[in-house]
């Protein structure tokens, strides 16, 4: 049987806006199990006051909003994922908890379209459930500088910074 990139693509997508609400729904339980090692996932990508955050496969925002603490007013995190409706979660968490700094933007990991050097430090939690090792996108990240985090290379070029939660 042959593995059809596409089919699986879209099927993940449907699935996350169909476990949107879900993971929303779970979000505290979820921060409080992954509360420690996002901290120091921020540590190792350099987040810190004024950083621009490139946050990826951002899910219900969990771990944007904790950058988006750090990052501050003079800072920005763009929050991105498959999921439009998940990313909706998101943005309505930040609005919630008073964060301005805090966009969305519905965007595949492997094709991402971000300004070169718009971004001080990259992120992504849990980092398997972003990528498909069968892509053509991750085969030729594979073989690249910034394999080792799991970031497409459009992605870790720009940033000075990038760190991952594995799952
Ligand atoms: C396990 S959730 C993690 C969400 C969030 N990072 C967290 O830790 O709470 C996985 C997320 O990856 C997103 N995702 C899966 N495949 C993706 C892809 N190819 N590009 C962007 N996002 C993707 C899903 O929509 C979902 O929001």
């Amino acid at each position: 049987m042959t593995f059809d990139a596409a089919a699986y693509k879209t099927s993940t997508r449907e699935q996350w806006q169909t476990a949107a609400a879900a993971w929303h729904r779970w979000g505290p339980q979820l921060e409080d199990w992954l509360g420690e090692a996002t901290e120091l996932m921020l540590d190792l990508a350099g987040v810190r006051p004024g950083s621009r955050v490139l946050d990826i496969a951002a899910g219900a925002g969990g771990q944007t909003l904790a950058a988006a603490r750090r990052a501050g007013p003079e800072g920005a995190v763009l929050a991105t994922d498959i999921s439009p409706a998940i990313l909706e979660f998101a943005a309505a968490e930040a609005r919630r908890a008073g964060l301005g700094n805090v966009t969305t933007s519905e965007q595949d990991a492997e094709r991402l379209n971000v300004h070169p050097r718009s971004f001080d430090a990259a992120i992504s939690r849990p980092k398997r459930s972003a990528r498909s090792k069968h892509s053509r996108t991750c085969s030729r990240c594979e073989a690249s500088s910034c394999s080792q985090w799991g970031i497409p290379p459009t992605t870790s070029a720009p940033a000075s910074r990038a760190a991952t939660i594995r799952s």
